[in-house]
């Protein structure tokens, strides 16, 4: 008797039921009339009187832990059939809203396409950069002036200083000191310039950069590629000029405007009435620059190119403040959902 008591003793925590008539079944087994516990009340009955007390207690034990064994299992089986019950697999499922492309990421992978049918490939570097790729190399002297074109983020202020690149012509300097020519490459990315934030100015923007390199590049190959990017990005009837600028690392170098396509030339408040929108700074890759990469300038010629992402997705979608790109506001990206 006393075997078969802890016997049932260490069975009882583990006994399971999947539903309410196996809770019950279990119950019947072992405290219903003839349930074997019930049974153990008999035998006790026929037991040595010198046992008697100590298997009182443990009959006792085990009718205690039978009878909360079967409330617990009670208590699960009708927490589970509550939840199946308020599931209906027959209803339709709550579809997943749909995210949309952010669309400084739509205008890129736009630019991207657009080059890559001119056999360019996209080139990537480091936004932490230093001061050798983002202007040494760049024909940028030590001191010069034109280096304040670009209010740098500087990171350590020794020698060779580390810094936020400015531009992704950084990402030039690294593919031209790796890669022979021909080199044909753009290379999108974020850069940073010390500028207040404003409805016009971010400190964080951009861009995309083109670098053409091989024998016999010429200006008119320039131009060339800038009008077909144009007329993709703008549409069939996109003219563009070519105004004189300055940069260190080209020459001769030019700032390229776009006829307005909001206007169409007639003048309006986002060409400031001039029918033209300036889209980019291109120009002759300087040979300075080809030779500071180990590239002989005698044979080999380039150019280059490079533009705001923000400019041209606020020329395609008139956004007329640069904030709205970095503010995440649903609301607005919730507009670019057909342009993907
Ligand atoms: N790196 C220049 C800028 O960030 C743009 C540029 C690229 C101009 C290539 C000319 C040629 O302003």
């Amino acid at each position: 008797m006393r075997n078969k008591i802890t016997q049932l003793l260490a069975d009882i925590p583990h006994l399971t039921a999947k539903n309410k008539e196996e809770v019950e079944a279990l119950r019947v087994q072992l405290l219903g009339k003839r349930g074997s516990i019930t049974m153990l009340f008999d035998d006790f009955k026929q037991a040595p009187a010198e046992e008697k007390r100590e298997l009182g207690q443990l009959l006792n034990q085990l009718k205690v832990k039978a009878a909360e064994q079967i409330n617990r299992l009670r208590e699960q089986v009708e927490i589970q059939s509550e939840a199946a019950a308020s599931i209906d697999t027959s209803m339709p499922g709550q579809a997943a809203p749909l995210g949309t492309r952010h669309p400084l990421s739509i205008v890129r992978n736009e630019i991207i396409d657009i080059f890559k049918h001119l056999g360019y490939t996209v080139a990537e570097g480091p936004e932490v950069e230093d001061d050798y790729h983002v202007f040494g190399a760049l024909n940028f002297p030590p001191e010069h002036p034109a280096r304040d074109m670009q209010d740098t983020f500087f990171v350590t202020t020794d020698e060779n200083p580390i810094l936020l690149r400015t531009h992704t012509s950084s990402v030039q300097v690294r593919a031209m000191e790796t890669q022979e020519p021909p080199v044909r490459i753009i290379c999108p990315g974020r850069v940073f310039r010390n500028e207040a934030i404003s409805a016009r100015a971010h400190c964080i923007f951009h861009q995309v950069e083109g670098l053409y390199i091989d024998e016999n590049v010429s200006f008119a190959d320039l131009k060339q590629s800038i009008l077909y990017f144009s007329r993709e990005m703008f549409g069939a009837e996109a003219q563009i000029r070519l105004r004189p600028s300055y940069f260190p690392f080209t020459e001769p170098s030019a700032e390229v405007d776009v006829s307005c396509n909001i206007c169409k030339g007639k003048g309006c408040n986002i060409c400031k009435y001039t029918g033209w929108l300036e889209i980019m700074g291109a120009g002759m890759v300087d040979p300075n620059v080809l030779e500071a990469s180990g590239i002989d300038s005698q044979k080999y010629t380039g150019f280059a190119f490079g533009m705001g992402i923000e400019r041209i997705a606020m020329l395609k979608w008139q956004v007329k403040d640069l904030r709205h790109y970095f503010e995440n506001d649903v609301r607005f990206l919730n507009q670019f959902k057909t342009a993907m």
